[in-house]
């Protein structure tokens, strides 16, 4: 290999999961070994240094994306750049990035960055793309558009340890909300109880879902459920709602692995107890970053606000099994693959 030679590993999407949780055989890893790229002018050519693993990812299947690389959110440095904006040893990409070592980024992928001077150097780069990233955004800003959060009421976040959970509990918990949680092993129940502060917290794998939660609920009634799994626990919610309650639908966490959502039998409580459904995405709210920045940033640094994360250690050509370990809940908080130093 020479001075102007890389090794370069991509991952492609091989085949298009069908109703299953994805597997090694969806994907297809490359590793090449090719002359550094010529750059065209507004371009880029980054190393790629962390990359958030989302479960939404499971939607570019869906879509049908055969032999395309695989794109998630990810932090690169720019090591060229033929972009007045992106300066070589101080600018960070931080958005929408292919699954690979190295990437050219042309000027319509060149949506956001940082410039290494203006991060707060006492917060992780990788908080950026959890807690304090579009996750964080995502759970700040449902809740005060959608959920209407009451003091005194009662919430109930399904997937309560991850990336989103996490935050929104802790959010409703400052508002003065009782706050309940699932998660799917002991440690992360423990976590919700006794580092997070929740109310209550009950194992979805190994306890009766419809029991624990009525037991958690109690004769208070639910006011809120925060739905990140969209699976039949809308069904148990509405059974146990309280007139005026809510369903804030952000996340499709069981629809990753290909299960779907029946409707729920009892949909006519959305009538008799007057409920409304509601879903929220982020993409429209992006212009409300500096608002959150302004709000959180500081809860965050404090500790007040508590996040977990877990940052592995790899390379691109290992991108695939650690996002299949994550998506079978291996690893605790957000998760992200750190490719190399910031
Ligand atoms: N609407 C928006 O704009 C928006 C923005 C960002 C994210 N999202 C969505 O929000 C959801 C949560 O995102 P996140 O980043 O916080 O994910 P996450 O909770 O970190 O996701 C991974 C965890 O989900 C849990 N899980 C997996 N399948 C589950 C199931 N069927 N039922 C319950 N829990 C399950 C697993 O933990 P356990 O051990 O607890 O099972 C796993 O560790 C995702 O669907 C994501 O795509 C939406």
């Amino acid at each position: 290999m020479t001075k102007s030679q890389i090794t370069n590993s991509r991952v492609y999407i091989a085949q298009i999961p069908e109703g299953v949780a994805p597997n090694k055989s969806h994907f297809r890893t490359v590793t090449t070994t090719e002359d550094k790229p010529e750059l065209e002018e507004g371009s880029v050519f980054v190393k790629n240094l962390l990359f958030s693993l989302d479960p939404y990812i499971r939607h570019e299947f869906a879509e049908g994306a055969k032999e395309t690389e695989v794109i998630g959110f990810g932090f690169s440095k720019v090591l060229e750049s033929k972009n007045p904006e992106f300066h070589v040893g101080s600018s960070y990409f931080f958005g929408a990035l292919p699954w690979s070592s190295y990437s050219v980024l042309r000027p319509q992928d060149l949506t956001e960055h940082f410039n290494i001077d203006s991060i707060d150097k006492e917060i992780p780069l990788s908080a950026y793309s959890g807690v304090l990233g579009a996750s964080g955004l995502t759970v700040w800003d449902s809740l005060r558009r959608v959920a209407d959060l009451k003091k005194g009421e009662t919430i109930y976040i399904s997937s309560a340890a991850g990336t989103l959970g996490q935050l929104a509990g802790q959010l409703a918990k400052r508002k003065g909300l009782r706050v309940i949680g699932s998660a799917g092993t002991d440690e992360k129940v423990a976590y919700l109880k006794n580092k997070l502060g929740f109310d209550a917290a009950f194992n979805y794998k190994t306890q009766d879902k419809r029991e624990a939660l009525a037991a958690a609920v109690g004769p208070q009634g639910l006011d809120i459920y925060y739905d990140l799994v969209f699976d039949n626990t809308v069904e148990i919610a509405l059974d146990l709602f309280n007139p005026h309650g809510r369903v804030v639908t952000v996340g499709l966490l069981a629809g990753h692995k290909g299960e779907g959502l029946a409707l729920p039998k009892n949909i006519v409580h959305l009538l008799l107890k007057q409920i409304r459904w509601e879903g929220y995405t982020v993409f429209e709210h992006f212009d409300e970053f500096e608002t959150f920045w302004k709000e959180v940033t500081p809860l965050v640094k404090s500790g007040e606000i508590k996040y977990t994360e877990t940052v592995v250690d790899g390379s691109a050509e290992n991108i695939v099994e650690t996002y299949l370990r994550f998506l079978k809940g291996a690893y605790q908080g957000k998760v992200s693959l750190k490719l190399g130093e910031f």
